[in-house]
């Protein structure tokens, strides 16, 4: 394909039910605004926009804790995912919201072109219900155990573990992750993408990157996980899915009697970024169709790995069964990004929140960037911790870049008033460090143009790295002393690179670079300048400011403390959160007494299960036990436990089960045996 005459790029809207913290950052927001810098930098036509996805059950179960309206939780949320997102420097063109009128409009109308092109099935079937909360559940507001490899966190989708699509009703123990009671079966009329249908062009669009028998895009540009899932989901058959819900709260379905009903979040939040574009193009007034509809254009996702299916498979499937739009021209997904050992988790605190950042390391923005580019997880997960944020910044930010710089200016002032020395005859030391200059800024774009965004970064700051060494061998304050006139050539090539890290390293750390830029006065210069000696013999240039301060010990162990307290902070809040009363007749309707495990052994593949025999003082009977993670067999048998012996006996993986053994679980998450303290004998009543 030609190259392009315009980019539209997206990063996926985050849910408006919480701050935004690194993981949305590094996933979908940094790449995407990295890309989007280098590309306006270098004169492209690029439109960039992104949104707070206002819908989902995630927003009103916020709302439902808080005892408050979906609206306001929205209303907080996004004004504050504004905010975050400008001071941190993601340069969107426009950040709009999916709560809007316009937005529900545009939601409801390419449901509409859809549905008159015939592309749904009207499909009434069981979905899980919720009887606690009475709600329908989104898929992923059911979790289970894989029917695949047994991981026992897998969504309704899919299971994270094994990469499985799956659904709800696959799952072996579904739970409500809203209540998490077990969820009932109801039917319910909904409207079905039936992508099975879909399958022989979606084949062609993933792997030989074709679309209508035509070439569509470079395959080999693709990242090899974003096809590896979407082979596996192909492979694997493609299931109808619904596309829209039982719930309150989002676009509601357009149709006479489908009260009750709202669009799915694939029918929802991509519109969102064609809603975005037509709100932009209006206050801007542009038109908003050629960034969707001409061919010339070419469109980007950037998005986690959680929402590759939905932007390689379900979306392109909504957009051509419309007609008239684009198909995306790359979706190049990154994996996750955990956080010291742990996998970042809202509900648990477990995060670094953007906003809290900010507050506590103002003008501090280049060096997250900077670190999150650093580790950004392009192909596989990867670890964000403390320590290494302080490694990063003190070793590489301010001892090669703000060193080099700090160092070449202050000795111009020293030795020339200021002014860029004219140099002499090069020696090849001198020429290598120009040639780099060179090099560097396309190298940079070609990684940038690649998504290559951790090995551009890198590159860029190999000119400051080299032009650091280059300075430091040939020690000018030495030579000045014998050979001046050596002196202002080392300079001068010395601060040819200066005034090139600005333009190579701008879309990685922009604040820094309008800082040296604007020192060396180059601010009207472009990328397209860059590449060669930018400052003429006699320039004057200012003093640069300190460019980054040494982050030491103490804030590191402020972070982790702060993480932990976090951590701790949400257990207890967990534990706060009694149960509804019960009246006496309830309680005394439970059975309990002291048992002793007299045999145990683990059910045969399953990780979690015992199966127990227990001498309950009337009867031995069997009892199955989800506590083979913390205890071996060998380590039950004789313990003296409270049993629950009136519960209707129920199989669990072929064995009846009956009766439950109480546990209590710390806040580790370890469970531990209620046994009676100071004697106790089976058949004890326990009131
Ligand atoms: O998964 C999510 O975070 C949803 N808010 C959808 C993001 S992608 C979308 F914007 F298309
Ligand atoms: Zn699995």
């Amino acid at each position: 394909m030609s190259s392009p005459k315009r980019y539209m790029v997206t990063s996926a809207l985050p849910y408006a039910n919480g701050p935004l913290h690194i993981g949305h950052v590094a996933g979908a927001l940094l790449p995407a605004d990295i890309y989007v810098r280098y590309l306006k930098a270098a004169g492209e036509e690029v439109l960039y926009v992104c949104g707070s996805d206002e819908h989902g059950a995630a927003i009103t179960l916020r709302a439902k804790k808080e005892g408050v309206s979906p609206q306001e939780i929205v209303d907080r949320y996004h004004n504050l995912m504004k905010e975050t997102t400008a001071k941190f420097g993601i340069n969107f063109d426009l950040y709009d919201r999916t709560s809007t009128p316009e937005h529900h409009k545009s939601a409801q109308d390419f449901f509409l072109t859809l549905l008159e092109k015939g592309a749904f099935e009207v499909k009434s079937e069981e979905q899980f219900y919720d009887e606690q909360e009475q709600q329908f559940l989104a898929d992923r507001y059911i979790t289970g155990t894989c029917p695949k490899c047994s991981h026992d966190k897998a969504y309704g989708d899919q299971c994270e573990n094994c990469g499985s699509a799956l659904s709800p009703t696959d799952l072996i123990d579904p739970r409500s992750v809203l209540s998490g009671s077990k969820p009932v079966l109801k039917k319910t009329e909904l409207w079905y993408l039936p992508m099975g249908d879909h399958e022989d062009w979606l084949r062609d669009y993933i792997e030989k990157g074709e679309l209508n028998g035509k070439h569509h895009h470079e395959v080999k540009e693709w990242k090899r996980h974003v096809i590896g899932q979407c082979k596996s989901w192909i492979d694997s058959g493609l299931q109808s899915r619904a596309m829209t819900r039982d719930l309150d709260w989002g676009v509601p379905v357009p149709v006479e009697g489908a009260e009750g009903k709202v669009l799915y979040v694939w029918l929802d939040a991509p519109i969102g970024y064609i809603s975005a574009t037509k709100r932009w193009a209006e206050e801007n007034g542009q038109d908003w169709e050629p960034w969707w509809k001409d061919e010339d254009t070419h469109l980007v996702h950037f998005i986690g790995k959680d929402n590759i299916v939905f932007h390689c498979l379900i979306f392109p499937i909504l957009l051509k069964a419309h007609g008239g739009y684009n198909l995306p021209y790359n979706v190049p997904a990154n994996e996750f990004m955990n956080l010291e050992g742990e996998k970042i988790s809202t509900s648990r605190n477990w995060a670094v929140w953007l906003h809290e950042y900010l507050e506590e390391f103002p003008g501090h923005e280049d060096e997250l960037r900077y670190v999150l580019t650093s580790i950004m997880p392009e192909q596989k997960d990867s670890e964000f911790t403390w320590n290494d944020y302080r490694d990063r910044v003190n070793n590489e930010l301010a001892d090669i870049l703000g060193n080099f710089i700090n160092r070449a200016v202050v000795l111009t002032h020293k030795y020339y008033e200021g002014h860029v020395p004219a140099p002499n005859e090069l020696t090849d030391t001198d020429r290598a460090v120009l040639d780099l200059i060179a090099q560097t800024p396309v190298k940079v774009g070609e990684l940038v143009r690649g998504y290559r965004f951790r090995e551009a970064q890198l590159e860029a700051m190999n000119l400051a790295r080299a032009g650091n060494k280059y300075l430091t061998e040939e020690e000018p304050w030495k030579v000045a002393k014998t050979d001046p006139e050596r002196v202002k050539t080392i300079m001068y090539v010395c601060l040819q690179v200066t005034a090139n890290l600005p333009f190579v390293l701008h879309p990685f750390l922009p604040n820094t670079s309008a800082k040296i830029a604007q020192a060396l006065h180059l601010d009207h210069l472009k990328l397209k300048d860059a590449g060669q000696n930018l400052l003429a013999p006699g320039t004057a240039i200012d003093k640069t400011p300190i460019l980054f301060t040494k982050v030491d010990e103490e804030v590191v162990a402020k972070q982790v403390q702060k993480l932990e307290d976090a951590k701790k902070a949400s257990v207890t809040r967990q534990v706060a959160e009694a149960a509804p009363n019960i009246e006496f007749e309830q309680f005394a309707g439970l059975d309990l007494r002291v048992a002793e495990i007299i045999e145990a052994e683990r059910v045969p593949k399953t990780k979690k299960l015992l199966k127990l025999k227990v001498n309950t003082g009337l009867d031995e009977r069997t009892v199955v036990s989800g506590i083979a993670e913390h205890y071996a067999p060998e380590d039950v048998v004789g313990k003296k436990v409270c049993l629950l012996i009136n519960l209707a006996p129920r199989k669990i993986r072929g064995v009846e089960s009956q009766g439950m053994i109480l546990m209590a679980e710390d806040a580790e998450g370890k469970l531990i045996f209620m046994s009676p303290q100071g004697g106790g004998a089976p058949g004890d009543k326990i009131s």
